[in-house]
Order: C-alpha cells, then sequence, then structure tokens
C-alpha cells in the first residue's frame, strides 16, 4: 500500500474504510431525502472536507429521487495550519466562487471539533441571504466544543484524540489514508 511509509506512527484505526463509506452512505440518503425535488447547491470546506465532500455527492446522485439538481463548490479556510492545536482564528483563503443568495446551501465538513471554523462559516454565509443553511459533519468531536453550533447531518462521533485520514492531516500529510487513524503522541509532540 501506498501509505507504507506511514507505519509506526499510527496508534490505532478508528474507522474503517468500510465503516466511512458506509456512514457517508447514510448522510447521502438523509440529505437525498431532505432535498428531494429541490435544487441544492453543496459546499465542501477544504482542505479537510474534499475526500467526504466528493463521496457524498456521488452517493446523493445515486439515491433516486434525490435533490431535482447538485451544484458543487469549495471554500478554502484554515486554523490549525501545521499545529495540532486550533490557532482559535479562523482564515479564509479561498472564497465560494457561486453566489449562494436565495439558495439551498449545504455545508460539508470533515471533522468539528471546537466548532470555531462552522460557526464562522454559518454567520459568513448566513449573512449572504440563502433560501436554507444546513451543515453535514463527517467526524464529531463533541468533547472540546467552544460555541454551540448546529449540525444538522452527523456521521461518527469520534475519539477525543488527535486524528488523521479520509482528507484529516498533521503537516499536510496523512490526508491520503483511506481510513481515520489515531498517531502514535511522539509523532506530534511539540
Ligand atoms: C480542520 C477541519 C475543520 C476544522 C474543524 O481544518 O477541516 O475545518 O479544522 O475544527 P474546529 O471545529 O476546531 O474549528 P484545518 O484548519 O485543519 O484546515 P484543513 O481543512 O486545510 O486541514
Amino acid at each position: 500500500m501506498t501509505t507504507k511509509s506511514y507505519d509506526g506512527t499510527i496508534e490505532r484505526k478508528l474507522f474503517s474504510e468500510g465503516e466511512i463509506a458506509a456512514a457517508v452512505e447514510r448522510l447521502a440518503k438523509a440529505v437525498a431525502r431532505d432535498f428531494a425535488g429541490q435544487p441544492l447547491l453543496v459546499l465542501g470546506v477544504l482542505k479537510g472536507a474534499l475526500y467526504v465532500t466528493v463521496d457524498l455527492v456521488r452517493a446523493i446522485s445515486r439515491v433516486p429521487d434525490g435533490p431535482s439538481q447538485v451544484e458543487l463548490d469549495f471554500l478554502v479556510v484554515s486554523s490549525y495550519g501545521n499545529s495540532t492545536r486550533s490557532s482559535g482564528e479562523v482564515r479564509m483563503l479561498k472564497d465560494t466562487n457561486a453566489s449562494i443568495a436565495g439558495k439551498n446551501v449545504l455545508v460539508v465538513e470533515d471533522i468539528i471539533d471546537n466548532g470555531l471554523t462552522l460557526q464562522y462559516l454559518r454567520s459568513l454565509l448566513l449573512g449572504r441571504g440563502p433560501a436554507s443553511l444546513k451543515s453535514c459533519v463527517l467526524f464529531d468531536k463533541p468533547y472540546n466544543r467552544r460555541v454551540d453550533v448546529p449540525i444538522d447531518y452527523v456521521g461518527l462521533v469520534t475519539p477525543d484524540e488527535f486524528v488523521v485520514g479520509y482528507g484529516l492531516d498533521y503537516a499536510e500529510s496523512y490526508r491520503n489514508l483511506p481510513y481515520l487513524a489515531q498517531l502514535r503522541p511522539w509523532v506530534f509532540s511539540e
């Protein structure tokens, strides 16, 4: 496997590729049901949500009688940089291309931890007049929330560990792992 160089740095696998795929499928069915017959703009939050956004949109398209059309766009924000701890400040690196006014918008995140990123995005996007704004999060770490932010679709509640894989990184590595893993602490001890 191409991820062999990561061997020895991974403490344990938390969710397998199959478990993640099943969770994405569940999320897609729920979204497709709620937006049946309506247009939907899916906004993936890069970089972390690259994998889940693509897999989710494909799964939504396989559900019969789902949204009437799906538009896909991305924005890029960052608050962790190369650290395992949030800077507490969310930086917008690239805004959306699509106008969201009057549209049903679904924000897709790979993970929520302290909640500041999703809160920042919700308040920014609500100010742009969408018809509706919902959020979908694959991995929910509910232990260190600093703000109360609504999540409409939750995939997998995740242990309170620093996790990598399926889009999530440590210093830009590990995003390509097909599963979610906990890193050995010495890898990121600062
Ligand atoms: C990660 C993740 C979420 C955010 C969640 O992004 O993709 O956007 O952190 O954390 P929070 O709830 O504590 O705010 P990161 O800033 O690491 O950028 P990345 O997506 O490019 O990895």
